[in-house]
Parts: structure tokens; C-alpha cells; sequence
């Protein structure tokens, strides 16, 4: 078994990010000098996938752009001698092969996912959320094709978060059954914290089998009315035994506000051409307060 492609959702509308969101899709808010979906692809690329297949939808269009060679700006970059910038522009256009579908209705990330069935035809496929940046050595999608790849299973990527904040997220129940990898038993998708089973915790990044197209396809709309991934993954489990692998990095949830802010911070912080100086003042700004 081996995974070749990646399909990045990014058809949402952003709600939590409003009013931005209303005319920019939240996966090209700016993180430093780069849009979140940039470090996405990054990622999928670091960990060897070459077809890359973005969802998106209504008032997307500026990630097809972004991802698209600009002829015109690099003539202009050219003829003004901005070399330096003139690479970062070229390279951008030329990262790998970027294919799109439109999502026509934010029916949820189920319903967005059933629309790569086309395209991944039959291969078992990462996905990776357009909105989660994570920092890590190892690229966290490549962390989950490890062990994918490896047990012959699909695999969901998981993190603990503190019990208070259970309720945003799909939360997963199992045995660990090696290093930082769990059998799932239950999923459930954005519990009370009563009814939580466990802290654990599933964060932006899959490795799925094909076959999860028809269980999508059977789903009534969950929560919210949207069709939601979790569902069908949970209806899998009895005959596709599932594991989760708790990611080592660092992740910012950047379609919300703090997550967003997080972000540019601490990737700020670690720029050799700024982290210093916004190091200074973000000092003096703590002193000051
Ligand atoms: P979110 O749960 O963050 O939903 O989606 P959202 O609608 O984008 O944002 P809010 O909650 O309104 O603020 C997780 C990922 O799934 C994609 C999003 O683009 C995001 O990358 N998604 C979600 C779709 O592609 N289609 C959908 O219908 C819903």
C-alpha cells in the first residue's frame, strides 16, 4: 500500500473567521508572509505526495490564483531585478500538481471529501484540513502514512486537548496499541463533555481507504444538517479496523481567531528576518501591560 495523493477540504465558509471571511476564504489569511493553504501543501509535499487535489468552493478562487503561475509579475520581478522575490514566485507556481473541485454547497467535510472520489479512483488517500497548519519535524501527514502504510489500516490523526474544549472537536476512544498509536473503538463528533469518552482528540489529518466514499455516500446529515467525516469513519470501524496516531508537532487551528494569532506569532518568532526584532517588542508590549 502506498499513499500518492492528498486531498486538501477548503470549501468551508469560515464562519468563525467573520467578517474576513466574508469576501477572503480563510485558507489565504496570511501567516507571516504566506497564506495558511501554502504551509498545508508544504506539508503534503515534505511528506512525498505529488497529486494534490484542493476542494473548494464559492469565493475561492484566490487559491487556484495563488498556486497559478503569475507570467506578468514575474516579467515585472524580472525586469525590476527582484531576484530573491522572483524565486519565491516561480517556485510557488511549480510546487506540484494542484488539481480543483467545486464543492457547490457547504454541506460539510463529509460531503466535501465524497467529492475527491473521482480523482483519488480507488487509491487509498491522505487528507489534510485546508485551516490546521502543524509544525513538526517529521510532516504530519507523513507521520500518519507511516503508519499506515506499515499496519495496512487508516489511520486519523489525534492530539489531547484540555477537557473544556472536548466539544469542538470529534473525540475518539481506543486501546493504545503501540508508541503513540491507539486502536479506535468509538468516534464521536463534538460530544459534551459529559458524554466524551475520552481527551483524544481528532485534529485535521487522515489517511483513508477509498471505501469511505460509500459509507459517505449513506449518511444522513449529522449534526448542524452538514455530513460530517466523523460519522462515516465511525460506521466503518466494525469491518475497517481503524487506528489513530497522536501527532507530534505543533498545531494552530487557524480558522479561529487566537489560532490565528498563534500562529503568526510564533512562525513570526522564528523568521530569521523578523523573530528578533518581534521578539524586542512583543517584550516591550508584556512590560507595558
Ligand atoms: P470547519 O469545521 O472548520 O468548518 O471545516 P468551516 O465551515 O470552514 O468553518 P466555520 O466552522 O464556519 O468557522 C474544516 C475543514 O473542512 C472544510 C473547511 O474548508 C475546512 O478546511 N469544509 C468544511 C469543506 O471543505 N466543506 C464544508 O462543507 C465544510
Amino acid at each position: 500500500m502506498r499513499v500518492r495523493k492528498a486531498v486538501i477540504p477548503a470549501a468551508g465558509l469560515g464562519t468563525r473567521m467573520l467578517p474576513i471571511t466574508k469576501s477572503m476564504p480563510k485558507e489565504m489569511l496570511p501567516i507571516v508572509d504566506k497564506p495558511v493553504i501554502h504551509y498545508v501543501v508544504k506539508e503534503a509535499i515534505e511528506a512525498g505526495i505529488d497529486d494534490i487535489l484542493i476542494i473548494t468552493g464559492k469565493g475561492k478562487r484566490a487559491i487556484e490564483d495563488y498556486f497559478d503561475r503569475s507570467f506578468e509579475l514575474e516579467y515585472y520581478l524580472r525586469e525590476k531585478g527582484k531576484l530573491e522575490e522572483l524565486k519565491q514566485v516561480e517556485e510557488i507556481g511549480e510546487m506540484v500538481d494542484i488539481y480543483y473541485v467545486r464543492q457547490k454547497k457547504p454541506l460539510g467535510l463529509g460531503d466535501a471529501v465524497l467529492h475527491a472520489e473521482k480523482h483519488v479512483n480507488g487509491e487509498p488517500f491522505a487528507v489534510l484540513l485546508g485551516d490546521d497548519i502543524i509544525i513538526s519535524q517529521k510532516p504530519a501527514i507523513k507521520q500518519l502514512i507511516d503508519v499506515a502504510e506499515r499496519e495496512k489500516s487508516q489511520v486519523i490523526g489525534v492530539e489531547k486537548v484540555p477537557e473544556e474544549l472536548v466539544g469542538r472537536y470529534g473525540i475518539i476512544s481506543g486501546e493504545k496499541i503501540g508508541e503513540d498509536v491507539y486502536m479506535v473503538r468509538d468516534l464521536v463528533e463534538k460530544p459534551s463533555p459529559k458524554e466524551a469518552p475520552s481527551n483524544i482528540a481528532v485534529v485535521g489529518r487522515y489517511v483513508l481507504f477509498p471505501e469511505v466514499f460509500d459509507f459517505i455516500r449513506e449518511l444522513p446529515p449529522g449534526k448542524g444538517g452538514e455530513i460530517q467525516l466523523t460519522d462515516a469513519l465511525r460506521n466503518m470501524l466494525p469491518s475497517y479496523p481503524t487506528l489513530a496516531k497522536m501527532i507530534e508537532g505543533r498545531r494552530y487551528d487557524v480558522g479561529t481567531r487566537l489560532g490565528f494569532i498563534m500562529a503568526n506569532v510564533e512562525l513570526g518568532l522564528e523568521r530569521e528576518d523578523i523573530g528578533e526584532e518581534l521578539l524586542t517588542r512583543l517584550k516591550q508590549l508584556v512590560r507595558e501591560v
